[in-house]
C-alpha cells in the first residue's frame, strides 16, 4: 500500500454506517453532478447491510437521485436470488425495494446460473453499462475485508485473483467450497473511489496485517492499489484495535 492508507476509526459501527451513508450520497452527488450516472459496485456479507439499510430512510434516500443510480455487484454467491445467503437478496431487502431506483438500473450478478455463464452474462452487462471504455469506471465501490484477507470474492491464491484481462471471474470460496462470481482485480482498481468497511474484533488481526505490511501484496485486499481512484479505510475502533 503506497504511503500512509487512507483510515478513519470509528467509536461504533453505527457511526461508521452513518459516514459511509454520506460517502455514497456524496459520491452519488459528484457524479451525477458530472453525468447524471452514478455507477456504484455494493459488497456483501454482513458489514455493509446497516449501511444500505440507512440509505433506505428518508433522511439519506431523500438526499439521493435514484433515477440516475445504477447498482451494481462487487461479487454475489452462486445461489438463487432468493437464497438466504444471496448478496443480491441481503441488499434487495436492505436498500433496493424501499427506494425509487428503476428496476433498469439494479444490475444483479445471475448466482442462478452457472457460474462460469453468470460471469460471462455479467460482463456483458458492464461492457454495455460502459461501453468504449478500456475498464469499467465505477464512481463508487464498497469493499468488505475477510478475516483471510480476501476482499469481494477474490480469494487468497486464487486464479481470479491473478485474472487481468477478464472483467468477471467465477471462482470458489476455498473455506466453504462455496462458488462466487466476482469482478477482478483490474475492475476494482480503475474505481473512482473505493471504501473499505471493516468491523469487528475478529478483524483487528488481519486488518493490522493488511495495513502495515505496506510492501506485500500477497492478500487480495493488499492488492487494492487503486489506479488513480480515492481509497479509504472506515473501520470500527474493534477493527482498529491492534492498530
Ligand atoms: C461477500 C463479500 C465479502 C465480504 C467479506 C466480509 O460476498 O461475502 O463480498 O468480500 O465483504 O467476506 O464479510 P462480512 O462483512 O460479513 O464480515
Amino acid at each position: 500500500m503506497s504511503g500512509e492508507p487512507n483510515l478513519k476509526v470509528f467509536d461504533t459501527s453505527d457511526q461508521l454506517a452513518i459516514a459511509a451513508a454520506e460517502l455514497f450520497v456524496a459520491c452519488a452527488s459528484e457524479s451525477q453532478g458530472e453525468s447524471n450516472r452514478f455507477c456504484v459496485a455494493l459488497s456483501g456479507g454482513k458489514t455493509p447491510k446497516q449501511v444500505y439499510e440507512l440509505l433506505a430512510t428518508d433522511d439519506f434516500q431523500r438526499r439521493v437521485n435514484w433515477s440516475g443510480v445504477h447498482l451494481f455487484f462487487g461479487d454475489e454467491r452462486a445461489v438463487p436470488p432468493d437464497h438466504p445467503e444471496s448478496n443480491f437478496k441481503m441488499v434487495d431487502a436492505a436498500l433496493i425495494s424501499k427506494v425509487a431506483i428503476p428496476g433498469e438500473n439494479v444490475h444483479r450478478i445471475k448466482g442462478e446460473l452457472e457460474p462460469e455463464a453468470a460471469a460471462g452474462q455479467y460482463e456483458a452487462t458492464l461492457r454495455f453499462a460502459f461501453a468504449g471504455q478500456p475498464w469499467p469506471l465505477f464512481d463508487l465501490v464498497f469493499l468488505g475485508l475477510g478475516e483471510d484477507g480476501h476482499t469481494a470474492s477474490l480469494f487468497p491464491g486464487s486464479e481470479a485473483l491473478r485474472e487481468q484481462v477478464r472483467w468477471v471471474a467465477a471462482t470458489r470460496n476455498p473455506e466453504t467450497q462455496q462458488e462466487r462470481i466476482t469482478l477482478t482485480l483490474p475492475v476494482l482498481n480503475h474505481a473512482k473511489h473505493a471504501a473499505f468497511l471493516v468491523v469487528g474484533r475478529n478483524k483487528a488481526q488481519r486488518l493490522s496485517g493488511v495495513l502495515s505490511d505496506t510492501q506485500s501484496h500477497n492478500l487480495p485486499a493488499q492488492a487494492i492499489r487503486l489506479e488513480s481512484g480515492k481509497l479509504e479505510w472506515l473501520v470500527d475502533a474493534g477493527a482498529a484495535s491492534l492498530l
